[in-house]
């Protein structure tokens, strides 16, 4: 160092004072100088916040596990409040006996604790035609991963009996939108959970307090928030969500429909737009995050050099079935300017496609279930800029 560093030649003010007590903080809250770590909406994006969403601030994260303050939020119609002693879920429709529960009665069913990823139907939806949102948390933000406490959906289903003809189910949320979506019953009695915990703790209420459908690897608008109701049919309701909401235009006019599952996607989380390389050149650290909604996430390839090279990430952490994956690539930055990319590969086999591959049979119309693969612009200052190419 040039001379004396004043971070330690002169006195700080928490060295001079004693700090506060233990319960000065009965909720614990991050270091205000945290602040700016905070979940952010894009305001153009849509017409009243009361419906819409905003965005997990991947570039500030680490590991696997989403913090719940930082979860991103999506909402049709506003969150819903609820008082848990007023909150009942019922059972009806294709079942021998309908059934209501109140949140005690369901305390008396065994539970289950798993680490899903959630990702909304159009993450990165507003990538389809071409880069445009400028950071990791706007592109790829709209997925929060938790550990879920729960009750498995089979129990409750087996409690009321569902019929020989019950094929679906709807469930149905208790906030003002009242989301529904028709899910088929074998997925329902597979791994679907009634989850009431985040991470240990209650449900958040903008995550569905004090109940929520976990609908593992699957579009996050199928785990109904608030959830108050699950009836049992003998075919898909084709409601509003279903229909005219998350389905996939395809280029000739016809739509995809029932495109449950969330195909594997990664992104490199640092360096990116909003966490550009501050250090200069030398021994640089890549951190990204890898799903699939198949199975877990054995390998990913990073270039920095826009795909002339690929090398093989090392995946870090715990591998969960259907949940959020960490990697890292470290390497010596020349000073030049880069173009990283990630490319995940999933336990079925599948490989992240390009954003061109997908177009290629999807056209340009799609704004759900895009999963290709992200670019970043590093020029020589380090600073990080969303891109394409081809
Ligand atoms: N459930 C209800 N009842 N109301 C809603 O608006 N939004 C859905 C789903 N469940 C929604 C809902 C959508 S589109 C998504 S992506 C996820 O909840 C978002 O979950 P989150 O708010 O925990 O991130
Ligand atoms: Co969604």
């Amino acid at each position: 160092a040039a001379g004396p560093d004043p971070a330690i030649t002169e006195q700080q003010p928490w060295r001079t004072m004693l700090g506060e007590g233990v319960d000065a903080r009965p909720y614990g809250a991050p270091s205000q100088y945290e602040a700016h770590v905070v979940r952010r909406n894009v305001e153009w994006l849509t017409a009243d916040p009361i419906s819409s969403v905003n965005f997990t601030p991947l570039h500030e994260l680490e590991g696997i596990i989403t913090p719940n303050g930082l979860c991103f939020e999506r909402h049709h119609g506003g969150i819903a409040e609820i008082d848990p002693a007023k909150h009942r879920l019922m059972i009806n429709g294709l079942v021998d006996t309908p059934l209501v529960f109140t949140m005690a009665d369901l305390m008396r069913f065994p539970r289950e604790n798993r680490v899903y990823f959630l990702e909304c139907a159009a993450n990165s939806g507003m990538e389809w035609r071409g880069a445009q949102l400028n950071g990791c948390q706007y592109t790829h933000g709209m997925i929060h991963n938790l550990v879920y406490t729960g009750i498995p959906l089979k129990y409750l289903l087996d409690e009321a009996g569902v019929r020989t003809n019950g094929k679906w189910i709807l469930p149905e949320g208790g906030d003002a939108a009242g989301m529904t979506r028709s899910i088929p019953i074998e997925k329902a009695m597979e791994d679907c959970l009634v989850a009431f915990k985040m991470n240990g703790e209650a449900l958040r209420p903008e995550q569905g307090y004090p109940l929520r459908l976990v609908v593992p690897g699957w579009e996050g608008n199928m785990w109904v928030k608030w959830l108050r109701r699950i009836e049992v049919g003998d075919e898909p309701w084709h409601h509003r969500e279903e229909t005219s909401k998350y389905t996939d235009l395809l280029a000739g006019g016809k739509a995809r429909r029932f495109t449950w599952v969330m195909d594997a996607k990664s992104v490199i989380t640092n360096p990116s737009p909003q966490a550009p390389i501050t250090h200069g050149r030398g021994p640089a650290v890549l951190s990204g995050v890898a799903w699939s909604g198949r199975g877990t996430i054995p390998r990913v390839d990073v270039t920095i050099d826009g795909g002339k090279n690929w090398y093989q990430a090392r995946m870090d952490g715990p591998s969960f079935d259907k949940s959020m994956h960490r990697f890292y690539f470290e390497f010596d930055w020349d000073g030049s300017p880069l173009l990283l990319q990630s490319r995940a590969h999933d336990s079925t086999g599948y490989v992240q496609p390009t954003k061109d591959e997908l177009r290629a049979f999807r056209g340009y119309e799609s704004i759900y279930h895009n999963n290709g693969i992200q670019t970043w612009y590093v020029n020589e200052k380090g600073e990080a800029e969303n891109v394409e190419v081809s």
